[in-house]
């Protein structure tokens, strides 16, 4: 058994926090094995928490058409979420729930090593910069311990607020043009004319 199905068995069995208690199944995530990139959302929702599944439901389904846009398809990358499992409600995950699933997630970002990490909304922009504000950074391509963190509104944010939709369809658009710059970093002795200098 690789260490990633290791890392699987002990999300999908954890009980270190009370949403084991009222999970239906835990949601590790899914898609490629060798992602250049990894979304990052919130929390599994109802659909979410039935399926066993990352983004089933209609935000799940938005981000679909959001990959197509760019000619990418779930498979190409990786899904998963903060929380692993479904907080009663839907509420927001408590400051415990996300300590208590943060070693999951460090263990699939360093088993996985994406060159992208793609926040979904504030709770998995607070992961990486916890003193920024969604509405500044989304949009805003920066560096966290080598890897390319661009931060997006959620895409349930847009099902809720039509005025974000074309923002999120919006700022989808740069992650093409930041895959190629991750996959061919301009040499760093010689920066060239054609270098994209987005950061
Ligand atoms: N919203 C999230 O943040 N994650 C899911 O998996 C589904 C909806």
């Amino acid at each position: 058994m690789s260490e990633f199905d290791d890392l699987v068995r002990n999300i999908t069995t954890c009980e270190l926090c009370i949403l084991s208690k009222s999970r239906t199944r835990a949601v590790p995530g899914e898609g490629s094995m060798t992602p250049s990139v990894m979304f990052i959302g919130e929390g599994p929702g109802y659909h979410e928490d039935q399926q066993g599944r990352p983004f089933v439901g209609a935000a799940g389904q938005f981000l679909s058409q959001l990959l197509a846009s760019i000619g990418m398809s779930r498979g190409d990358i990786y899904i998963t979420n903060m929380v692993k499992c479904r907080a009663p409600n839907n509420r927001d995950p408590l400051p415990g729930e996300i300590e208590a699933c943060r070693l999951y997630l460090d263990k699939q970002i360093e088993l996985l090593k994406p060159k992208i990490i793609v926040t979904l909304g504030r709770h998995s922009l607070a992961r990486f910069f916890p003193r920024e504000t969604i509405s500044k950074a989304r949009g805003k391509p920066r560096r966290w311990n080598g890897i390319i963190i661009y931060p997006m509104y959620h895409p349930a944010a847009a099902l809720h607020q039509q005025s974000l939709r074309h923002v999120i369809e919006e700022d989808i658009k740069l992650l093409p043009r930041l895959l190629q710059e991750a996959e061919n970093p301009p040499p760093k002795e010689e920066p060239g004319p054609h270098q994209l200098n987005m950061f």
